[in-house]
């Protein structure tokens, strides 16, 4: 297996050693322990189902998309996580007599060695990079790993657990003449969801994981619009700690006092309308192909360089 470093489990240590200082933990993080892998596992197989439709539809349209491309085609998701969506796609390349090379980019060392195990088993050349999708810098050299054209991923709602208005832009930044980019977003349902108990799980697991216990805190979630583009939503989680606490992690000792509050991942959600504002009129993109997912929840666009 190949995995190429740019970012260090002990740099990721260090950083989280600073945001429990600053209380405020952000997304990478939600991905780090063999139990926040699992409980995302979890969140995801809740959705499994309703997303299927929309990447068979992307399986069936895959040769089309990819035709211009001469020579091998390089796939380089950003978020891969354990890849189960882009291996559907990767398949159907390959069905369709395409050579693939696979670039699962990821900050999750489980989750990049899973994407990567799972892409060999259907005989695909892969090599991981195990980067940070919040650094422009870090972006740009996994989208240097190829030349145009190149089929860029960003899918599972990864664009929600930044912020969207400066990530797409980084991602707009790699897309060049030629390169396709195959991204989605949740869309706000119109009332607030129900948060699930997976996705409690998911949100409590790097405390969890630290030994922090159920009743050691709350996990309080709330929604508000953003600001800066009518039809974008921000939802927030904060843990509240309802008693001194110890968190034990990566072999260092955290304090966190009775009623202190840590700022948690957060997602944003969209209408079809500031979804597509966001991809073309900020990022300059032009979207070629829209798939909407079968519950509604999702919608998928195909973009190229505008
Ligand atoms: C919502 S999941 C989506 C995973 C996958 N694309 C899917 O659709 O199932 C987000 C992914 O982004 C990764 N991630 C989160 N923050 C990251 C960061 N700063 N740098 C690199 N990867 C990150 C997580 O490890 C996770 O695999």
């Amino acid at each position: 297996m190949n995995i190429e470093v740019l970012l260090t489990e002990a740099e990721i240590a260090a950083e989280f050693a600073e945001s429990i200082e600053a209380r405020d933990l952000p997304e990478k993080f939600f991905y780090w322990t063999p139990q926040s892998v699992k409980a995302w596992e979890d969140v995801s197989a809740e959705s499994a189902e309703s997303v299927q439709s929309t990447w068979e539809s992307l399986a069936v349209r895959a040769a089309d998309l990819t035709k211009v491309f001469n020579g091998p085609v390089p796939v380089i998701s950003f978020g891969a996580g354990d890849a189960q969506k882009d291996r559907i796609l990767l398949r159907a390349l390959a069905a369709a007599g395409r050579e693939v090379r696979y670039f699962p980019v990821d900050a999750s060392q489980q989750l990049l060695e899973t994407a990567c195990a799972g892409a060999e088993d259907d005989d695909c050349e892969v090599l991981g990079i195990k980067a940070d999708i919040s650094s422009p810098m870090h972006m740009v050299l996994a989208a240097d790993v190829s030349e145009a054209p190149r089929l860029f991923l960003m899918v599972g709602s990864t664009l929600g657990g930044f912020d969207p208005m400066d990530q797409i832009r980084h991602v707009a930044d790699c897309v060049k003449k030629g390169d396709i980019l195959i991204i989605d977003a949740h869309l706000h349902p119109g009332t607030p969801d129900l948060v699930s108990d997976a996705q409690k799980r998911f949100v409590f697991a790097p405390f969890a994981s630290a030994g922090v216990l159920a009743d050691d805190g709350e996990i309080e979630f709330s929604e508000r619009p953003d600001d800066r583009l009518d039809g974008m939503f921000m939802l927030t989680r904060r843990f509240m700690a309802s008693r001194d606490l110890r968190l034990l992690v990566a072999g260092s000792e955290f304090s966190v006092a009775r009623g202190e509050r840590i700022l948690l991942n957060f997602r944003y959600l969209f209408t079809p309308e500031a979804f597509r504002w966001l991809l073309t009129g900020h990022a300059g993109l032009r979207i070629v192909g829209e798939i909407p997912c079968s519950d509604g929840k999702t919608l998928t666009a195909v973009c190229i360089k505008g």
